[in-house]
């Protein structure tokens, strides 16, 4: 089932040309990790836009799907659209890899996974930050048994919503974002890479207020609805044991709580702000006073989303890729399962399981041929 070739990069078409577009467009071009031959959007002025400024084709949804040479589209439409744009991309024999998340609905993602195993396809799904140089050197000192056993771990994302810089931000307050479904996937995903699956979740939320001021351009002073919770704290039980205080919200003006820190036996690790790829990574060995700053030793401490992706492109035919479609469909679970745990106001239990994925290589085969030197 892998899809890689030896004529050269992979040929992708994107779908969606909005705000993180750029990001996927810009890795193609400086890393040469995968072509992308054309971009689609329902708002074709917009994709024609990004055409022109990268060089490439602005195609129709049809005409991108009906392109022989592209082997995987990039699906980077809001969390609403991504079900039904990656059953699309399937059903015309697409590989596919999603923005997160996978898609907003349980059985929406598990459809996306039951078409993909039956029509022999891969699905991917962001984020792959967890494949970056700080969460795979944490991920390197856990193995090594450093921290000892992992007993406890604290994660919070604490912000103040995105309505201050996203241009089109009513999306991130109904259901399927939020700040966990929007935020979580790179925390919950993080947890489960260097941890394991959640086996157990119980959570409270609350909303701070029922209505959002947009303060970014072009929509400044407009109202958006609030139709999903806004703070979201969770307790977590991983596989292995170790207990998780996850807190996610977009109801927080000012705070100073770590992103991630993991407390084993011999010692606790402060792990790098999973939105991104590199650093700080630091840890505090058992009767130390000081923490010590721990050199990355992976590759990818700048912004390189896409690299799950080419990951994906390059797995040999019946090796897993990292950034899987099961991997999403747990986190996708689990973010349910907390909501739901809020609801019922009791503890519940994940309806699926995900292992660990494997390490990304120091030197990945995919990688040592294309980084600038
Ligand atoms: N903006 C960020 O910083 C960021 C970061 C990481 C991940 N993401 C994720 O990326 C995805 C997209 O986010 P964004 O910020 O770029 O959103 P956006 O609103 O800026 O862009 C989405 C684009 O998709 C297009 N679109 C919507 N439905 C479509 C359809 N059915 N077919 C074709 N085009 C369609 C829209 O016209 C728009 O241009 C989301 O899943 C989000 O969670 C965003």
């Amino acid at each position: 089932m892998g899809v890689s070739t030896s004529d050269g990069p992979q040929v992708i078409g994107i779908i969606g040309t909005g705000n993180i577009s750029a990001a996927y467009l810009k890795i193609a071009r400086d890393l040469n990790l995968f072509r992308v031959k054309a971009v689609t959007d329902m708002d074709a002025a917009r994709a024609d836009t990004v055409a022109a400024e990268y060089g490439i084709q602005a195609m129709t949804l049809e005409g991108l799907l009906a392109d022989p040479e592209i082997v995987a589209v990039v699906n980077l439409t809001p969390p609403g659209a991504h079900a039904d744009v990656s059953l699309k991309a399937l059903n015309a024999g697409k590989h596919v890899y999603s923005e997160k998340p996978l898609a907003v609905e349980r059985g929406d993602g598990q459809a996306i996974m039951d078409l993909a195993h039956a029509r022999g396809l891969r699905v991917g799904c962001a984020p792959d930050t967890v494949l970056g140089a700080g969460i795979q050197t944490a991920r390197e000192i856990i193995d090594a048994g450093r921290i000892g056993r992992p007993v406890a771990a604290n994660a919070f994302m604490m912000g103040s919503g995105p309505e201050s810089w996203h241009p089109n931000p009513d999306f991130f307050y109904q259901r399927g974002a939020g700040p966990l479904f929007d935020m979580g996937p790179y925390y919950l995903t993080a947890l489960v890479t260097l941890l394991g699956g959640v086996q157990k979740v119980s959570a409270t939320t609350t909303t701070a207020s029922s209505q959002r001021l947009i303060t970014s351009q072009p929509r400044a002073g407009e109202f958006i609805t609030v139709t999903t919770p806004t703070h979201v704290a969770a307790n977590l039980t991983l596989d292995g044991g170790a207990v998780v205080t996850l807190v996610t919200s977009f109801d927080v003006p000012g705070s100073d709580v770590p992103r991630i820190e993991i407390h084993g036996t011999d010692g606790t690790l402060s792990v790098p702000d999973p939105n991104t790829f590199g650093g700080p990574l630091k840890l505090r060995l058992r009767g130390e006073k000081e923490w010590t700053d721990i050199p990355l030793t992976r590759p990818f401490a700048e912004n390189a989303r896409g690299i799950g992706l080419a990951d994906m492109l390059a797995a040999a035919p019946g090796q897993p890729h990292r950034a899987g479609g099961d991997l999403a469909v747990h986190v996708l679970d689990v973010m349910h399962t907390i909501l739901e745990s809020a609801e019922a106001e009791k503890t519940l239990t994940p309806r699926t399981h995900a292992e660990r994925p494997a390490p990304l290589d120091a030197q990945p085969t995919w990688l040592a041929a294309t980084l600038p030197t």
